[in-house]
Protein backbone atom coordinates (compact mmCIF):
# COMPACT_ATOMS: atom_id res chain seq x y z
CA UNK A 1 0.00 0.00 0.00
CA UNK A 2 1.37 3.52 -1.17
CA UNK A 3 1.18 6.33 1.65
CA UNK A 4 -1.46 8.66 1.48
CA UNK A 5 0.86 11.90 0.98
CA UNK A 6 -2.40 14.38 0.93
CA UNK A 7 -3.94 12.81 4.16
CA UNK A 8 -0.46 12.88 5.74
CA UNK A 9 0.37 15.96 5.16
CA UNK A 10 -3.12 17.08 6.77
CA UNK A 11 -2.60 15.03 9.65
CA UNK A 12 1.10 15.33 10.56
CA UNK A 13 0.91 18.85 12.26
CA UNK A 14 -1.53 17.12 15.15
CA UNK A 15 0.10 13.73 15.05
CA UNK A 16 3.34 15.49 15.93
CA UNK A 17 1.95 17.54 18.66
CA UNK A 18 0.15 14.40 19.95
CA UNK A 19 3.97 12.52 19.79
CA UNK A 20 5.36 16.07 21.25
CA UNK A 21 3.70 15.61 24.80
CA UNK A 22 5.20 12.09 25.18
CA UNK A 23 9.14 13.91 25.19
CA UNK A 24 8.15 14.92 28.55
CA UNK A 25 8.61 11.28 29.33
CA UNK A 26 12.33 11.57 28.34
CA UNK A 27 15.58 12.69 29.33
CA UNK A 28 18.43 14.60 26.62
CA UNK A 29 21.81 13.20 26.64
CA UNK A 30 24.13 14.33 29.08
CA UNK A 31 27.18 12.32 28.32
CA UNK A 32 28.79 14.82 26.47
CA UNK A 33 28.26 17.74 28.01
CA UNK A 34 27.60 20.16 25.12
CA UNK A 35 23.85 17.98 23.87
CA UNK A 36 22.56 18.89 27.10
CA UNK A 37 21.67 21.83 25.82
CA UNK A 38 19.72 20.89 23.03
CA UNK A 39 15.07 21.56 23.65
CA UNK A 40 13.64 18.61 25.23
CA UNK A 41 10.42 19.18 24.17
CA UNK A 42 11.90 19.62 20.30
CA UNK A 43 10.20 17.62 17.72
CA UNK A 44 10.68 17.71 13.79
CA UNK A 45 10.13 15.69 11.14
CA UNK A 46 10.73 16.14 7.41
CA UNK A 47 9.41 13.21 5.03
CA UNK A 48 10.23 13.67 1.39
CA UNK A 49 8.97 10.95 -1.23
CA UNK A 50 10.87 9.82 -4.02
CA UNK A 51 8.76 11.54 -6.35
CA UNK A 52 9.22 14.68 -4.81
CA UNK A 53 7.02 15.52 -2.62
CA UNK A 54 8.14 17.39 0.41
CA UNK A 55 6.49 17.15 3.90
CA UNK A 56 7.55 18.66 7.14
CA UNK A 57 6.13 19.72 10.38
CA UNK A 58 7.11 20.75 13.59
CA UNK A 59 10.92 21.69 14.82
CA UNK A 60 12.41 21.01 10.91
CA UNK A 61 15.05 23.52 11.41
CA UNK A 62 16.46 22.95 14.50
CA UNK A 63 20.56 21.72 14.12
CA UNK A 64 21.50 19.25 15.78
CA UNK A 65 24.77 16.97 15.43
CA UNK A 66 24.43 13.62 13.60
CA UNK A 67 26.16 11.36 16.38
CA UNK A 68 25.27 7.92 15.36
CA UNK A 69 23.31 8.64 12.24
CA UNK A 70 26.80 9.15 10.62
CA UNK A 71 27.77 5.49 11.36
CA UNK A 72 25.52 4.51 8.21
CA UNK A 73 27.59 6.69 6.43
CA UNK A 74 30.99 6.29 7.40
CA UNK A 75 30.13 2.57 6.86
CA UNK A 76 28.84 3.13 3.45
CA UNK A 77 32.06 5.31 2.48
CA UNK A 78 34.61 2.69 4.13
CA UNK A 79 32.94 0.08 1.77
CA UNK A 80 33.07 2.55 -1.19
CA UNK A 81 36.94 3.22 -0.33
CA UNK A 82 37.86 -0.33 0.67
CA UNK A 83 35.24 -3.25 -0.34
CA UNK A 84 33.16 -5.44 1.51
CA UNK A 85 36.10 -7.94 2.16
CA UNK A 86 38.64 -5.05 3.49
CA UNK A 87 35.44 -3.92 6.00
CA UNK A 88 34.43 -7.34 7.12
CA UNK A 89 38.08 -8.05 7.88
CA UNK A 90 37.45 -5.80 11.04
CA UNK A 91 34.05 -5.96 11.80
CA UNK A 92 31.24 -7.90 11.88
CA UNK A 93 27.62 -8.40 10.85
CA UNK A 94 25.89 -9.36 14.35
CA UNK A 95 24.09 -7.10 16.80
CA UNK A 96 25.26 -7.07 20.42
CA UNK A 97 22.87 -6.64 22.76
CA UNK A 98 25.05 -4.45 24.58
CA UNK A 99 25.44 -0.66 25.11
CA UNK A 100 26.35 0.66 21.84
CA UNK A 101 29.70 1.81 23.82
CA UNK A 102 30.25 -1.55 25.68
CA UNK A 103 33.55 -2.96 25.88
CA UNK A 104 32.22 -6.75 26.63
CA UNK A 105 32.14 -8.42 23.52
CA UNK A 106 35.44 -7.00 22.69
CA UNK A 107 37.45 -9.61 25.13
CA UNK A 108 34.78 -12.74 24.07
CA UNK A 109 35.46 -13.60 21.30
CA UNK A 110 38.79 -14.05 18.58
CA UNK A 111 39.79 -12.21 16.81
CA UNK A 112 38.49 -9.52 19.32
CA UNK A 113 37.05 -7.13 16.77
CA UNK A 114 33.69 -5.19 16.92
CA UNK A 115 30.53 -7.06 16.56
CA UNK A 116 28.88 -4.54 13.74
CA UNK A 117 29.92 -1.08 12.60
CA UNK A 118 26.96 0.66 14.70
CA UNK A 119 28.27 0.38 17.58
CA UNK A 120 31.27 2.58 19.07
CA UNK A 121 33.71 0.46 19.14
CA UNK A 122 33.18 -0.37 15.23
CA UNK A 123 32.27 2.75 14.00
CA UNK A 124 36.08 4.15 15.52
CA UNK A 125 37.45 1.22 13.46
CA UNK A 126 35.40 2.16 10.09
CA UNK A 127 36.93 5.36 10.57
CA UNK A 128 40.40 4.67 10.34
CA UNK A 129 39.15 2.91 6.93
CA UNK A 130 38.53 5.67 5.26
CA UNK A 131 40.85 6.41 2.32
CA UNK A 132 43.39 9.91 3.20
CA UNK A 133 46.48 10.54 4.44
CA UNK A 134 45.63 12.47 7.39
CA UNK A 135 42.80 12.81 9.78
CA UNK A 136 41.85 15.66 8.59
CA UNK A 137 41.69 14.27 4.98
CA UNK A 138 39.69 11.66 5.98
CA UNK A 139 37.41 13.54 8.42
CA UNK A 140 37.05 16.11 4.71
CA UNK A 141 35.62 13.37 3.04
CA UNK A 142 33.44 12.28 5.20
CA UNK A 143 31.99 15.77 5.26
CA UNK A 144 32.07 16.44 1.38
CA UNK A 145 30.14 12.42 0.95
CA UNK A 146 27.08 13.57 3.93
CA UNK A 147 26.94 16.94 2.07
CA UNK A 148 26.54 15.48 -1.53
CA UNK A 149 23.80 13.03 -0.13
CA UNK A 150 22.03 15.77 1.56
CA UNK A 151 22.44 18.39 -1.33
CA UNK A 152 23.58 21.16 0.71
CA UNK A 153 27.60 22.19 0.65
CA UNK A 154 27.08 24.35 4.10
CA UNK A 155 26.78 21.24 6.06
CA UNK A 156 29.73 21.53 8.75
CA UNK A 157 31.07 20.24 11.86
CA UNK A 158 29.73 22.10 15.31
CA UNK A 159 33.15 23.20 16.62
CA UNK A 160 31.82 22.99 20.13
CA UNK A 161 29.69 19.57 20.35
CA UNK A 162 33.67 17.75 18.73
CA UNK A 163 35.67 19.46 21.92
CA UNK A 164 33.06 18.46 24.25
CA UNK A 165 33.16 14.96 22.95
CA UNK A 166 36.79 14.96 22.63
CA UNK A 167 37.36 16.40 26.28
CA UNK A 168 35.14 13.71 27.53
CA UNK A 169 35.66 10.85 25.64
CA UNK A 170 37.07 8.21 28.50
CA UNK A 171 34.65 5.33 27.11
CA UNK A 172 35.76 5.85 23.36
CA UNK A 173 39.13 6.12 24.15
CA UNK A 174 38.93 2.88 25.93
CA UNK A 175 37.90 1.01 23.25
CA UNK A 176 40.16 2.71 21.23
CA UNK A 177 43.22 1.22 22.71
CA UNK A 178 41.49 -1.73 23.27
CA UNK A 179 41.47 -2.37 19.52
CA UNK A 180 44.37 -1.51 18.50
CA UNK A 181 46.21 -3.62 21.35
CA UNK A 182 43.62 -6.30 19.71
CA UNK A 183 45.21 -5.44 15.92
CA UNK A 184 41.59 -4.78 14.74
CA UNK A 185 42.65 -0.91 14.82
CA UNK A 186 46.02 -0.36 12.38
CA UNK A 187 46.16 3.41 12.91
CA UNK A 188 46.83 5.04 15.76
CA UNK A 189 44.37 5.90 18.46
CA UNK A 190 44.33 9.68 18.69
CA UNK A 191 43.99 10.46 14.86
CA UNK A 192 41.55 7.79 14.14
CA UNK A 193 39.74 9.45 16.98
CA UNK A 194 39.44 13.16 15.82
CA UNK A 195 37.65 11.48 12.63
CA UNK A 196 35.09 9.81 14.80
CA UNK A 197 34.30 13.01 16.74
CA UNK A 198 34.08 15.13 13.77
CA UNK A 199 32.10 12.98 11.35
CA UNK A 200 29.73 12.24 15.25
CA UNK A 201 29.70 16.28 15.02
CA UNK A 202 28.38 16.68 11.51
CA UNK A 203 25.59 19.60 11.95
CA UNK A 204 22.67 18.93 10.13
CA UNK A 205 18.49 19.31 10.33
CA UNK A 206 16.00 16.95 9.57
CA UNK A 207 15.66 17.76 6.36
CA UNK A 208 19.12 17.10 5.53
CA UNK A 209 18.17 13.84 7.13
CA UNK A 210 15.34 13.09 4.76
CA UNK A 211 16.81 13.84 2.06
CA UNK A 212 19.70 11.54 2.82
CA UNK A 213 17.42 9.02 3.77
CA UNK A 214 16.18 9.12 -0.14
CA UNK A 215 18.84 8.39 -1.62
CA UNK A 216 19.19 5.13 0.55
CA UNK A 217 15.23 4.38 -0.23
CA UNK A 218 16.05 4.73 -4.00
CA UNK A 219 18.79 2.02 -3.66
CA UNK A 220 21.43 4.86 -3.47
CA UNK A 221 20.43 6.73 -6.58
CA UNK A 222 19.77 10.16 -6.62
CA UNK A 223 16.18 10.89 -6.50
CA UNK A 224 16.39 14.06 -8.66
CA UNK A 225 18.54 12.62 -10.99
CA UNK A 226 18.69 9.41 -11.09
CA UNK A 227 22.44 9.20 -10.08
CA UNK A 228 24.03 6.44 -8.35
CA UNK A 229 25.36 7.84 -5.56
CA UNK A 230 26.11 4.85 -3.65
CA UNK A 231 26.15 1.17 -4.86
CA UNK A 232 22.87 -0.68 -4.03
CA UNK A 233 24.77 -3.64 -3.02
CA UNK A 234 26.09 -1.57 -0.32
CA UNK A 235 22.87 0.31 0.26
CA UNK A 236 21.44 -3.30 1.24
CA UNK A 237 24.45 -3.58 3.90
CA UNK A 238 23.95 -0.34 5.31
CA UNK A 239 19.63 -0.99 5.45
CA UNK A 240 20.45 -4.74 6.91
CA UNK A 241 22.67 -2.68 9.77
CA UNK A 242 19.58 -0.21 10.34
CA UNK A 243 16.74 -2.93 10.67
CA UNK A 244 19.42 -5.47 12.90
CA UNK A 245 21.11 -2.81 15.23
CA UNK A 246 20.02 1.01 13.94
CA UNK A 247 18.28 1.49 17.30
CA UNK A 248 20.46 -0.04 20.00
CA UNK A 249 19.14 -2.44 22.02
CA UNK A 250 15.53 -1.27 21.11
CA UNK A 251 16.02 -2.46 17.13
CA UNK A 252 14.40 -5.47 17.95
CA UNK A 253 11.07 -4.04 19.46
CA UNK A 254 11.30 -1.26 16.72
CA UNK A 255 11.55 -3.79 13.73
CA UNK A 256 8.38 -5.75 15.44
CA UNK A 257 6.19 -2.36 15.89
CA UNK A 258 7.86 -0.15 12.73
CA UNK A 259 9.52 -2.28 10.45
CA UNK A 260 11.71 -0.10 8.48
CA UNK A 261 15.36 0.57 8.63
CA UNK A 262 16.50 3.55 11.02
CA UNK A 263 19.47 4.73 12.46
CA UNK A 264 19.28 6.73 15.67
CA UNK A 265 21.86 9.16 17.53
CA UNK A 266 22.48 10.38 20.90
CA UNK A 267 21.14 13.63 19.92
CA UNK A 268 17.70 12.83 19.26
CA UNK A 269 18.08 12.21 15.36
CA UNK A 270 16.93 9.47 13.47
CA UNK A 271 17.07 8.82 10.05
CA UNK A 272 14.62 6.12 8.73
CA UNK A 273 13.00 5.24 5.21
CA UNK A 274 10.13 3.28 3.52
CA UNK A 275 11.61 1.72 0.98
CA UNK A 276 10.88 2.52 -2.92
CA UNK A 277 8.66 4.92 -1.22
CA UNK A 278 10.26 8.19 1.49
CA UNK A 279 13.28 9.60 3.21
CA UNK A 280 12.52 10.48 6.60
CA UNK A 281 14.48 12.78 9.40
CA UNK A 282 13.34 13.33 13.04
CA UNK A 283 14.66 15.02 15.44
CA UNK A 284 13.77 14.82 19.24
CA UNK A 285 16.25 15.31 21.63
CA UNK A 286 14.45 13.95 24.74
CA UNK A 287 15.40 10.48 24.72
CA UNK A 288 13.89 6.76 26.92
CA UNK A 289 15.83 4.94 28.44
CA UNK A 290 17.54 3.10 25.52
CA UNK A 291 18.79 5.82 24.26
CA UNK A 292 16.55 6.79 21.25
CA UNK A 293 14.25 9.77 21.00
CA UNK A 294 11.07 9.14 22.82
CA UNK A 295 8.86 11.06 20.91
CA UNK A 296 10.36 10.09 17.23
CA UNK A 297 10.01 6.72 18.17
CA UNK A 298 6.22 7.34 19.25
CA UNK A 299 5.51 9.37 15.92
CA UNK A 300 6.86 6.30 13.60
CA UNK A 301 5.34 4.12 14.86
CA UNK A 302 2.10 5.64 14.76
CA UNK A 303 2.49 6.47 11.07
CA UNK A 304 3.86 2.95 10.34
CA UNK A 305 0.69 1.33 12.00
CA UNK A 306 -1.67 3.48 9.96
CA UNK A 307 0.42 3.56 6.95
CA UNK A 308 1.63 0.10 6.32
CA UNK A 309 5.09 1.08 6.19
CA UNK A 310 6.54 -2.43 7.75
CA UNK A 311 9.05 -4.76 5.13
CA UNK A 312 8.11 -7.48 6.58
O1 LIG B 1 30.62 8.31 20.72
C1 LIG B 1 29.56 8.65 21.21
O2 LIG B 1 29.17 8.26 22.31
C2 LIG B 1 28.68 9.60 20.41
N1 LIG B 1 29.50 10.42 19.58
C3 LIG B 1 27.73 8.84 19.53
C4 LIG B 1 26.80 7.96 20.30
C5 LIG B 1 25.53 7.66 19.65
O3 LIG B 1 24.87 8.46 19.02
C6 LIG B 1 25.01 6.29 19.93
N2 LIG B 1 25.59 5.28 19.09
N3 LIG B 1 25.30 4.25 18.71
Amino acid sequence: MSTDLRELSTMLPSWLEASRRISAQGAVASYIPELQHAPSDALGIAIYSLEGHTLEAGDCSHSFTMQSISKVFTLLLALIDRGEQAVFDKVGMEPTGDDFNSMLKLELVEPGKPFNPLINAGAIVISSLIAGQTPAEKAERILAFIRRLAGDSSIAVNESVCRSESRTANRNRSLAYFLKDNEVLDDDVEPTLEVYFRHCSIEVNCRHIARMATVLANDGRDPQTGRELVPRRYVQIAKSFMITCGMYNESGEFSIRVGIPAKSGVSGGILALVPGQLGIGIVGPALNGKGNSIAGVHLLKQLSERYDWSIF
